[in-house]
């Protein structure tokens, strides 16, 4: 049980930050009961504004392990800023004992496999259905164990999302654990992945990411990544390992660091012509890098 300990002091002694100041929303997060789609328990809450947008993009905000589906929700803007830009939100709530999400088995890294990425998937075709949600403007974001389930959906479900924005993760594959069966109590951890340890080349990432959806050949989502320094929950060379993975998806190079962006301190790692992948190194920030909604919205084209 150590490794949720180590997860649960960092959340605890972090807490959740927003680079922009907290604002509440206007509404209240619900849980939706009637959801019973599964495969796995996790849980579905909604935040869907009084004024939503007729076909309104769908953004999925996925918490921390020790994190809620509530605590996600009070901790960020997301859905302050979907009562300004009409979008809906949609909270996950792990159905783990220690709140992380299966990001080490097969059937969850895995295109129709199971798991809690397709329980996740199945909540948004159900806000697609009963919320009148725009399936073609599906988002992920999410923080250190939802920053994983994030970089998770793009690789097994790229049909699904259109973009991710990945706050202080792993790269996609790097938590499998063998043995890990899908709706475990506890979903496996990797600590060498955890620790930085797992370092493969650009093609080998890449090719796992390809092995989690065989034959697919449409695009993937454009990634944005964010991650800290001074990190020692999931150390800071998962940066560098997640920029190697989608550089490779796809079949792009790094162009240029632009240092001070978005802020002093952080340094955007530019890919490409920057609109598919761009990574942030956020110099002395440690585990919980603060949300930038603002950046999120822009990444996703809603605002
Ligand atoms: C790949 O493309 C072909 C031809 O367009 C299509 O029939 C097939 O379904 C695609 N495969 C996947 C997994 O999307
Ligand atoms: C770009 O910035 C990253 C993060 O600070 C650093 O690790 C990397 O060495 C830089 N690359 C170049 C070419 O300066």
């Amino acid at each position: 049980m150590h490794f949720f300990s180590t997860v649960a002091a960092a959340a605890a002694l972090a807490g959740l930050v927003n680079a922009d100041a907290y604002v509440a929303a206007a509404g209240p997060l619900v849980q939706v009961s009637a959801f019973k789609d599964g495969p796995t328990k996790a849980g579905m809450y909604v935040y869907v504004p009084t004024k939503k947008a007729d076909k309104a993009p769908i953004i999925v905000a996925i918490h921390y392990c020790t994190g809620t589906a509530q605590k996600y929700f009070s901790g960020s803007n997301y859905a302050s800023l979907a009562d300004t830009h009409g979008f809906i939100v949609i909270y996950p709530n792990s159905p783990s004992s220690g709140g992380c999400w299966d990001v080490a088995s097969t059937g969850s890294l895995t295109h129709g496999k199971g798991g809690d990425s397709e329980t996740i998937v199945n909540m948004v075709k159900y806000a697609v259905t009963n919320y009148g949600g725009d399936a073609d403007r599906v988002f992920a974001t999410g923080s250190s164990s939802g920053a994983m389930m994030t970089n998770v959906l793009a690789g097994a479900y790229p049909d699904v999302f259109r973009a991710g924005s990945v706050y202080s993760g792993v790269p996609d594959g790097c938590f499998y654990v063998s043995g890990a069966t899908t709706g475990m109590a506890t979903p496996g951890w990797s600590n060498s992945c955890a620790n930085g340890q797992n370092i493969k080349t650009a093609q080998a990432w890449g090719d796992l990411v390809r092995s989690y959806y065989p034959g697919y050949n449409g695009t993937y989502p454009k990634m944005q990544i964010f991650h800290g320094t001074a990190d020692n929950t999931l150390d800071y060379p998962n940066l560098a390992e997640q920029m190697k993975e989608w550089s490779n998806v796809f079949g792009i190079s790094f162009t240029k660091n632009v240092t001070g962006t978005p802020q002093s301190g952080y340094t955007q790692m530019v890919y490409g012509d920057g609109t598919k992948l761009v990574g942030y190194s956020a110099q002395g920030v440690g585990h919980t890098v603060p949300i930038h909604e603002s950046m999120d919205l822009s990444w996703f084209g809603i605002a």
